[in-house]
């Protein structure tokens, strides 16, 4: 089992940093897996067999944030993302979300929508009636359009009729996709159903496909932080000061639709960057996420806060319609080495993981807000990458990183100028 926190992970040169992760069996191959990391992992020749037009590939930043402890299981989380900050301001939420026990998430059902719509119904009470009456032989035929899913103990499970205007009905076959995203299976069920289910409404076939509001597929997740591990030196008064203001911060979301699209943004920065990591489809689940947030008629946080007697508590919800299997993760080295460093060995494992993501850097980026503002972080994490860039050592490069906020110019000259400074400084510098 991993131990998910690494005192000073982040200090450390990135070949150390690699070394670091891998279990004892894994280690057997330490230098296959570091290839595969340092190289991104996609050959060109499985780039273009991914998709159409490939010239090369485009390489993100991989970065592991430490500290999660979800469902009392340590794990690495994978995330790929190109915004400094959003990994460390992660590792560090989780670490204070860790003293208060860690996130406990769950998948509440695991069904994807495909969709049958229907026009032109001239009978739409008929036709709903006639449909459900046929709902077990549909099942039937549905399960046909997905042996191997079948085989593996899931696929299709119910059938609902929805009108939405008039003449105009949509069927929804609800299907469990096991450990697979499960786009394509939808499709072919909704393509396979389409004409019978037509015939019995005596209306028109419309579009089938798969719906990417997965209102049947949402994990919530919790975290209660206690007012102690909110603020640097452990002092209960101030730690609930902060935990005040983060539970402000979230009634601000709560109440106003321009704010709870930057607090969804903020949370999405932890979802998208573990689905990019494991090969998952992004753009399905944040088309998810915000229909979800919108679901009572105006646009909501997905993630609220609230202070309690002596700890902060947030909860999450979320669609997460991911896979373990299937798509880009046959073919992507990288997305299975994030599955296998974060010991994801179920689909609704890595819902979990993702949505505990969003909730931490949701946490992280309410605290900073409602603390020291955003830009001090993001500054202080600048000037470090460009320490790092000044060519400053690994044990300079916290000082140069000091330096440059203290003397206020954080740019690629004032780096070197704090580097040359530090070094005229040092015992035997010149
Ligand atoms: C930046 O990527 C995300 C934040 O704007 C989120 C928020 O405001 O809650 C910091």
């Amino acid at each position: 089992m991993n131990n998910s926190r690494i005192p000073n992970f982040f200090r450390l040169a990135v070949p150390a940093r690699q070394a670091a992760l891998f279990e004892p069996e894994l280690a057997q191959d330490l230098d296959a897996l570091r290839s595969t990391l340092n190289s991104g992992g996609l050959s060109l020749e499985d780039a273009a067999s991914i998709v159409e037009n490939v010239i090369g590939r485009y390489a993100l930043p991989f970065s592991i944030a430490t500290n999660f402890q979800i469902n009392a299981i340590d794990r690495f989380v994978p995330m790929v993302v190109e915004e400094p900050s959003v990994v460390a301001a992660a590792s560090n939420a989780a670490k204070m979300v860790r003293a208060g026990g860690g996130f406990r998430a769950k998948m509440e059902a695991e069904l994807l929508i495909a969709q049958v719509e229907l026009r032109a119904v001239a009978d739409e009470r008929g036709a709903e009636a006639a449909i459900l009456a046929e709902q077990e032989a549909l099942l039937g035929k549905a399960r046909e359009a997905v042996p191997g899913l079948v085989r593996r103990g899931a696929g299709p499970r119910r059938i609902e009729v929805r009108r939405i205007g008039p003449g105009h009905l949509v069927v929804h076959i609800l299907m469990d996709t096991a450990d697979a995203m499960g786009a394509n299976l939808a499709n072919r069920v909704a393509e396979a159903l389409g004409p019978r289910i037509a015939e019995l409404s005596r209306g028109q076939l419309g579009l089938c496909i798969l719906s990417n509001l997965s209102d049947e597929r949402v994990v919530r997740v919790e975290a209660e932080v206690p007012f102690e591990a909110l603020v640097k030196g452990g002092n209960r008064d101030e730690g609930k000061k902060v935990a005040d203001a983060i539970e402000a911060a979230s009634v601000f979301a709560e109440r106003d639709p321009y704010r709870a699209t930057t607090h969804n943004k903020g949370i999405m920065n932890g979802v998208d960057s573990v689905l990019l990591a494991t090969g998952n489809d992004y753009r399905a689940v944040e088309a998810g996420a915000h229909a979800y947030a919108a679901r009572k008629g105006t646009y909501s946080p997905l993630a609220t806060w609230r202070s309690r007697d002596d700890h902060l508590r947030g909860e999450l919800e979320i669609p997460l319609a991911v896979g373990i299997v299937g798509g880009t993760l046959r073919v992507h080295p990288t997305a299975r080495l994030s599955l296998a460093l974060s010991q994801i060995k179920k689909g609704h494992e890595l819902a979990e993981m993702a949505a505990a993501a969003g909730l931490a850097s949701n946490l992280a980026a309410l605290r900073a807000l409602s603390t020291d503002g955003i830009l001090r972080g993001h500054m202080a994490l600048h000037a470090r990458s460009l320490a790092v860039l000044a060519n400053a050592a690994p044990e300079q490069v916290d000082l140069v990183a000091q330096k440059m906020v203290e003397i206020g110019d954080i740019s690629e000259a004032g780096a070197a100028k704090c580097l040359v400074l530090l070094r005229s400084q040092a015992p035997g510098g010149s």
